[in-house]
C-alpha cells in the first residue's frame, strides 16, 4: 500500500525528492528506490523529518514498533495518516500525544488511480490537517470523510470490495467457458463488462436499481438470470458476507488496541 501511494503521488505530479520512503530490509530499500526513484531509508525517523504528511502503511501488528521509531521526531505541525486496518485514533493519540492523526481505509484500485478511501480525523486534526491528508489520499482516487465508528463497515464494503468483484469475475469467466467460449474471449468479455458497468454506474445519475431495470425486459434473458440469482439468495449472501467482514474488522481492531489482552 505504501508503494501504491508513492507511485500514485508521482503520477499525480509530486517530485520524488519531496517524498521519502522507509522500509526495514536493505534489499527492499534498493528495490523500492530503483522502482520509484524516491529516496528510501532504513531509518524511519529520517523519512519523517521535514515532511508535512507521514503515511503509516505497515500491518496493524507492526504499528507499535514503527511508532517507537518515529515518536521522538514527529512534531505537532505534521500530520500522521494511518492506513492500518482496525488501529484506532485513540491508540495513535496515546502513542503520539498532541499530533494530528488521520485514520483511513483505502483499497487496492488505488494502484490505477481508482481507489476509494474513507478517512476520519482525530482530536488534534484541524481543517488544514484534514485537507493535507485528503490531498495525499485523493492522489490515487476518490475520498470520503466519515466518522470513525463507520470504518469497520467501510472495511467490509470498499476495503474488501475488490475481492467480491474479483470473485464475481472468476465465477462469470468459469461459467462463460462452460458455455463454450474460449478462455481468452471469456476473460475479455467479463473484464470489459465489469469495467464498462462500473464506469456507467459511477458516471450516471441513475441508481444501480434503475440501470439494472433498463437492461431487464419482461420475459427476456436478463430477467431469467435475475430470477435465478434472487431465488438462489445472491442478495442475502452478499449481505451476510459484508456483515461477516464488518464483524471481523471489529475483532481485529479490538485485538490491535493497546488495551487488549496480549
Ligand atoms: N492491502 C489492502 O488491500 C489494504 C487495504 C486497506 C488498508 N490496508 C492496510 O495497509 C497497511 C499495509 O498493508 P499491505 O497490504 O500494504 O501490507 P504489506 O504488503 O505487508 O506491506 C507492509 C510493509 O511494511 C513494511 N514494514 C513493516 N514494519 C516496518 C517498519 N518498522 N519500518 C518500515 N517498513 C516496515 C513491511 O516490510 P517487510 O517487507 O520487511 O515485511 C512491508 O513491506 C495495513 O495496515 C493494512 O491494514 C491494506
Amino acid at each position: 500500500m505504501g508503494e501504491i501511494f508513492a507511485l500514485g503521488l508521482l503520477r499525480a505530479g509530486w517530485d520524488p525528492e519531496d517524498l521519502a520512503l522507509a522500509v526495514r530490509r536493505p534489499e527492499r530499500a534498493r528495490e523500492t528506490e530503483f522502482h520509484t526513484g524516491v529516496p528510501t531509508t532504513l531509518v524511519a525517523a529520517e523519512a519523517v523529518r521535514g515532511k508535512r504528511v507521514i503515511v503509516i502503511a505497515v500491518k496493524p501488528k507492526d504499528v507499535p514498533s514503527l511508532l517507537d521509531q518515529i515518536r521522538d521526531v514527529v512534531t505537532v505541525d505534521q500530520v500522521v495518516v494511518s492506513l492500518a486496518a482496525g488501529v484506532t485514533i485513540a491508540s495513535f493519540e496515546s502513542e503520539l500525544p498532541g499530533i494530528p492523526i488521520i485514520r483511513s481505509m483505502p483499497n487496492t484500485p488505488a494502484a490505477v488511480d481508482e481507489g476509494m478511501t474513507a478517512y476520519c480525523g482525530g482530536s488534534k486534526a484541524d481543517a488544514a490537517a484534514l485537507a493535507d491528508a485528503a490531498a495525499v489520499l485523493g492522489a490515487v482516487g476518490d475520498t470520503i470523510q466519515l466518522s470513525e465508528d463507520l470504518l469497520d463497515a467501510v472495511t467490509a464494503v470498499s476495503g474488501t470490495g475488490p475481492a467480491y468483484v474479483f470473485l464475481l469475475a472468476e465465477a462469470m469467466t468459469e461459467a462463460a467457458i462452460r458455455e463454450g467460449l474460449p478462455h481468452h474471449a471469456a476473460e475479455r468479455l467479463v473484464h470489459q463488462t465489469l469495467r464498462g458497468s462500473g464506469m456507467l454506474l459511477a458516471g450516471s445519475e441513475k441508481s444501480a436499481f434503475r440501470l439494472r431495470g433498463e437492461v431487464t425486459s419482461p420475459g427476456g434473458t436478463t430477467a431469467a438470470a435475475m430470477h435465478v440469482l434472487e431465488e438462489g439468495g445472491f442478495r442475502a449472501l452478499l449481505e451476510d458476507a459484508i456483515q461477516a467482514a464488518t464483524r471481523r474488522s471489529r475483532e481485529l481492531g479490538a485485538s490491535a488496541s493497546p488495551d487488549s489482552a496480549p
